[in-house]
Parts: C-alpha cells; structure tokens; sequence
C-alpha cells in the first residue's frame, strides 16, 4: 500500500536580522515543499527500533526562527540544509519496531513538517504521550507541554517571587501568547499580586488578558496611547517582577518603571526575532546600573530534569482548583489534505498576532 508523504525542508538558511521567506515557490525560499509516495507494506520499511508516524500537530513556536539559521553557538545544532524543516509536535505511530512506541500510541516531540516521517527514539527528542490523561491531545503542546513548562518556572523559580509574597507588582509582556497567557493565569490565581500589567496587541487581546485571572490589567501596546495607558494602569506603583517575551522598544520604556532592585526575567525577545526591529536598551545605563536591577534568561531546557516535578505541581494546582485548564488557550489552525503547502504562512502568523494562547497547526484529522 503506498500514501503520499508530503514534507517542508530546509532550503535556506534564514538569517537573524531578516524574515523568514514564506514563500515557497521563490528562488531562495526558506523551505522547499517536497511530495512523494511511500510503500508502506514493505517489509523493510523499518530497521529495528525505529517508528513510522503520522503527525497531527504541529507547535509554532517562535524559537523556530533561530532554529532555521545557521547559527553555531545556539542550544541546538543547526539542521541540515535538505532536511525537514525542524518542528516539534504530536504524532500517532502507524508501523513500529519500538516496544515502548506501539502502533496506535502518540509521541509529543521532534516531528518536523513533514505529513509522515520515520524515526529512532532513542536518537531523538520524542517521548510517548498517553492521550487518556488529558481532556484534549493538543494539551500537550500547551498546558503540560514546554508552554505550561516556561510559564511555570518563569513564575514559579526565575521570578524569585513566593506564592506566598503578597502585593508584588509584575509586569507580562507577550500576554495573549502562548506562554504569556499561562503565565498571567498562573501568577493571578497562585500568587497574591497587588497587580499584573499585561501588555498584549489590540483591544480583543486585552480583553482576553483580563479574563485569566483577578488583578490584571491590559495594555494596548499597538495604541496610540499607550504610554499613557501604561502609566495610568500602574498608577504610581512601580514594578517588583517583568517577565518580558517581547524585548526591544517595549523592554526599554518599561524598564524606567522599574521598582529598585526589582527582577527582569528575559524569557524571548520576539519584536526582534523575524526582521523586526532588533532589540536594543538605551536606557541600559539609566534602569540597570541606577535601579540595580538584575536580568535572568533562561532557556527551558535546563529545566526539564524537572519535568516531573513541575507537571505533578501543575497537576496539583488543577485538582486543588487553583488552576483551570480553560483559560490555557489554544489557537488550531487547519493544514490538513491539500492545506499542507499553508503551514509557512501559518507559522508566520506567530509574528503577526495570529493566536491567542498557544498556536497549532493542524496536520491530520483525529479519528
Ligand atoms: N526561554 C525559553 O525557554 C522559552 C520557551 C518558550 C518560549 N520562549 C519565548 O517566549 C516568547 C513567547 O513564546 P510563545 O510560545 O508564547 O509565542 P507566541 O504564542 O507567539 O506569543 C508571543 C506573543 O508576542 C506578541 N508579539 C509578537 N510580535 C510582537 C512585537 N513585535 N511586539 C510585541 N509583542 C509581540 C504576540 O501577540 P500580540 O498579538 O499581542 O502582538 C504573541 O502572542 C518568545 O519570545 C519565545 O521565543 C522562550
């Protein structure tokens, strides 16, 4: 029996002062769209402990971006050209060779886009997924995958802030993203915030913030009037904790309203990520040095040795009623069939305001 196997690879390496090029029926597009068929009854079709997926979902994540350069000094090796585009998502295993990946069972990790692909699990990120202990599969791109994970030990650890430390100010940049959203929702309902300034684009999106949790207040950072907007929200407070995921213009101004010695937690710099204006902190000298703050990044994956414990918490936090798995919102995007060609110009939507909550594409039909 042969299927059709349809696949986005890596053309070109983007750069990370330019936007990706989407287009992929251009000369020097990022990806290049790739159809063939696969006998899948051959008996050969495997090697030993190999698997043979389907992939369901695809996570847009804006780290993706960094992950289509070249670049040598990242976290992560630089793919190939001529290989699959590089994606993490949720796949269901059609054939295997694997004890621990049966047939019919999921997997949540590297899947690539690509609609079929084979892999080794023990040569590769991919851990199985058991779609009986979550309400929806795609919850495991969000609530309890890297996007609860960053929300998590963005509040919880980076932060420096105990649950118990009543009437801190914080500040949420990227609030109606992903990660941004999870963590308003997390810091509001486990923290005893005097405030949350959320800064998301548009006013669907600040109404969205609004409704995570009590003590939090939207901004419109696409307003004329934002500066204005900002100021009024805080009303004379200054900021304890900022949790930023955006960096350049918005990271600057807020870090004037910095309470001293006050914590920014660095988890992304979108606004410079994809040809947009590359961050940059002039008031460095004036926020930095006078108000003796101290900025962290972090990058997840020196977390995961934890992951354990910090899903068994959130867990914790779900059953205890202290979280509500609703307000971890998902935006689905539809690529299946024919729509596959769409998946580039549907992860570039992460840098237009696409989604609201965490971002999936679609790739196949749950049965
Ligand atoms: N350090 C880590 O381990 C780690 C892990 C995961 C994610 N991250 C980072 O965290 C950030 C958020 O990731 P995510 O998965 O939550 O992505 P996401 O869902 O795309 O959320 C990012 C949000 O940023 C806003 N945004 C986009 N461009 C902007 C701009 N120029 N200025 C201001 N806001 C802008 C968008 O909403 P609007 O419509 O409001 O503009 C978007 O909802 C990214 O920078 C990512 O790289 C880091």
């Amino acid at each position: 029996m042969s299927i059709t196997v349809k696949k986005y690879l890596l053309n070109q390496y983007a750069t990370f002062d330019s936007s990706v090029n989407l287009n992929y029926e251009s000369p020097d597009a990022t990806f290049k769209f790739e159809q063939s068929t696969l006998d899948i009854s051959n008996p050969n079709l495997l090697q030993d402990d190999e698997i043979f997926y389907e992939t369901i979902y695809l996570s847009n994540d804006p780290a993706q971006k960094g992950w289509f350069t070249a670049a040598k000094d990242s976290y992560l090796p630089p793919t190939p050209l001529g290989q699959p585009a590089p994606a993490h998502g949720i796949a269901k295993i059609l054939k295997s060779k694997n004890a621990q990946f049966p047939e019919g069972s999921y997997f949540m990790g590297k899947v690539n886009w690509v609609t079929h692909g084979i892999v080794n699990p023990a040569k590769s990120m991919v851990f199985p997924v058991d779609p009986t202990q979550v309400q929806k599969l795609s919850h495991f791109l969000s609530v309890f995958g890297s996007t609860g994970m960053t929300a998590y030990v963005a509040a919880f650890k980076y932060s420096e802030v105990k649950p118990e430390d009543e009437g801190k100010v914080w500040l949420i940049t990227g609030a109606a993203g992903a990660v941004g959203a999870a963590l308003v929702h997390i810091v509001a309902n486990c923290f005893k915030p005097k405030l949350i300034l959320a800064v998301a684009g548009g006013p669907d999106k600040v109404e969205f913030v609004e409704s995570l949790g009590p003590n939090v207040k939207g901004v419109d950072y696409k307003s004329a009037s934002y500066d204005e907007d900002f100021s009024k929200a805080l009303g004379g407070d200054k900021i304890d904790v900022f949790v930023d995921q955006v960096g350049g213009e918005i990271l600057n101004k807020a870090s004037l309203h910095m309470q001293t010695f006050g914590k920014i937690v660095q988890v992304g710099a979108i606004s410079g990520y994809n040809g947009g204006v590359s961050s940059y902190f002039t008031n460095y000298a004036v926020a930095v040095i006078t108000k003796r703050l101290r900025i962290q990044g972090f990058v997840l994956v020196d977390d995961l040795k934890d992951m354990k414990k910090i899903v068994g918490h959130m867990i914790e936090l779900f059953q205890t009623g202290k979280l509500d798995v609703s307000k971890f919102s998902e935006t689905i995007v539809d690529a299946t069939g024919e729509k596959f060609t769409e998946i580039p110009e549907l992860w570039g939507g992460l840098f237009t305001g696409a989604n609201k909550g965490k971002y999936i594409t679609q790739v196949a039909k749950l049965e």
